[in-house]
């Protein structure tokens, strides 16, 4: 989707459909404007946010009527309308006006594109609108919201027009309209959304691909592609520098399928990096997991192709960070490698000895992620990382306490927790922090070994964080569970069902958030 700015006045604009949003204002919240509607007959309609009179002209007769509300995603869609160039006014309601922020101006932008897409339209352009939201964050929220919003996960469909096929149905272009001034931070914040959605969309795709099409070392193909397209140093290694880095958990995990296991390093070391931090990202990249010899149902097992979402969204991170460039050291670890049962694959009571030199006695199969993971950590450890971030879809036991709404933060330091929720605020990604007491360590006690990998079904998010938390030891660290979140059940008004790419927003965010 290209993606540009105007500043001409929007009723003067020409385009196939001009989208502005109105808001809900209660009594208390009306401005003077307002207020002169009120008078016009118009009393508790919303407001028509735009600060062109002819706008909300032509939006005036609706408005009347009572038909508009201005609650959240309420769309209203005129035609020909009075004193506009545009074709159509599309307006879009954005909830109540006192708690519109960037958050929800983000899913409009994506809802638009929805909308209006499905109506076959291939451009359209945003007012932005007059709702306190800084001018640059309004634009960089409308970008990143379209461009999430234009993904579509229906890859394989073939053209024929009988199976729903709306390959050709694309949003070409996208105009914002914004009031003349500081075009210059307007542009760059255009540009940071795009490099941001467009990163989210990369790690979509990854994730949106099946098994037999993104095994381990095309994941890794994956990676180094990227990675030369945007400067970054890509190093994917196999099973014998995984053996000789005696990676034994993730070994364990990897020696039971047949298709080669990637282990995959993304560098970015800029000039002029900040001192003394080095940042880590780790990611869970099982391309399937069937629970190995701890087999997992039959059914609702084909979504165990999403299993590697953490893995692609360090990978999308990285590709974020490369354009966006800020002034800190990273290194992103990636462990990729299917769960298979097979005559090779390790059993239940088998013990292995992590790269930490820890060993571990595995009494579930289909507890993997968190194997390969103590693995990535102690890499990224030895590699010199001050401060790691995993994320995993790790347990079902997320879902169970949160549902598909948050993912959970785990931290090891409250330090690293607000920095992180600051960075998750900005970004507008739904995540609640987890427990990680000292009380819980009497959970990963074995008998023959220095822990298990898995043990009672109560608090199963959070035994997998305390497990982890033995491989990243005292350095500072978090961890979050997407196991949730990483895949979205239903279609929404904003994003398609499917892949969701959470997470990397807030990851770069937090990432940028170290440089100064
Ligand atoms: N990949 C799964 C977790 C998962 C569940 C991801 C649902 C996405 C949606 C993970 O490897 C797993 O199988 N976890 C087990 C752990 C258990 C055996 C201790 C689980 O959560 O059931
Ligand atoms: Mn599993
Ligand atoms: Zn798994």
């Amino acid at each position: 989707m290209k993606t540009n700015l105007s500043s001409t006045t929007p009723s003067q604009l020409e385009t196939d459909c001009l989208v502005v949003v109105t808001l809900d204002r209660s009594e208390k919240d009306r401005t003077d404007k307002d207020k002169d509607r009120d008078k016009d007959g118009e009393k508790g309609a919303p407001s028509v946010e735009s600060a062109d009179a002819a706008v909300a002209g032509a939006a005036k007769e609706v408005l009347a009527s009572g038909e508009v509300t201005g609650k959240t995603f309420e769309t209203t869609l005129l035609h020909n309308p009075t004193g506009l160039k545009a074709k159509r006014l599309l307006l879009l309601g954005g909830g109540k006006a006192k708690s519109f922020t960037a958050t929800e101006l983000r899913k409009l932008a994506g809802a638009a594109v929805r909308t209006l897409k499905g109506k076959s339209l291939r451009s359209f352009a945003f007012v932005l609108p007059e709702s306190g939201i800084a001018a640059p964050d309004a634009v960089r929220a409308i970008v990143e919201g379209a461009i999430i919003g234009s993904f579509d996960p229906g890859y394989y469909k073939s053209k024929d027009k009988s199976n729903n096929n709306n390959k050709d149905q694309k949003i070409e272009a996208l105009t914002i309209v914004v009031p003349s001034g500081d075009q210059k931070s307007l542009e760059s914040a255009l540009e940071v959304g795009r490099i941001i959605g467009e990163s989210q969309n990369f790690t979509r795709d990854l994730v949106n691909e099946p098994s037999n099409l993104m095994t381990p070392n095309i994941l890794a193909e994956r990676a180094r592609k990227m990675a030369s397209e945007v400067g970054l140093v890509c190093e994917s290694f196999g099973a014998d520098k995984i053996k000789a880095l005696k990676m034994g958990a993730f070994w364990g995990v990897a020696q039971g399928s047949d298709e080669p296991p990637a282990l995959i390093v993304l560098r970015y070391d800029p000039v002029g990096a900040v001192d003394k931090v080095h940042l880590g990202l780790v990611g869970k990249g099982v391309t399937f997991d069937t629970g190995g010899i701890s087999i997992k149902p039959a059914d609702g097992m084909e979504k165990m192709k999403y299993d590697m979402a953490g893995a692609a969204t360090m990978i999308g991170a990285m590709r974020a960070i490369a354009l966006l460039k800020p002034k800190v050291k990273i290194t992103a670890v990636v462990l990729a490698t299917e769960n298979m049962p097979s005559g090779k694959a390790q059993k239940p009571g088998d013990v292995q000895i992590a790269m930490s030199g820890k060993s571990i006695e595995i009494i579930n199969t289909d507890a993997e992620g968190r194997l390969i993971l103590a693995d990535g950590l102690a890499y990224a450890r030895e590699l010199g990382c001050t401060h790691l971030v995993d994320a995993a879809t790790l347990t079902g036991a997320i879902v169970v306490a949160l549902g598909y709404v948050n993912a959970g933060i785990f931290a090891s330091t409250d330090e690293m927790y607000e920095r992180f929720l600051a960075a998750n605020k900005q970004a507008g990604e739904k995540m609640w922090r987890m427990p990680l007491d000292d009380e819980y360590k009497d959970l990963i006690k074995s008998n023959i070994a220095d822990m298990v990998n898995a043990g009672s079904r109560y608090g199963g998010a959070i035994f997998a964080a305390m497990f982890l938390k033995e491989f990243a030891e005292d350095t500072p660290w978090i961890h979050l569970d997407i196991a949730g979140t990483a895949w979205m059940e239903d279609n929404k008004p904003w994003i398609a069902k499917g892949p969701s790419g959470i997470a990397l927003r807030s990851l770069v965010e937090f990432v940028k958030g170290w440089d100064s």
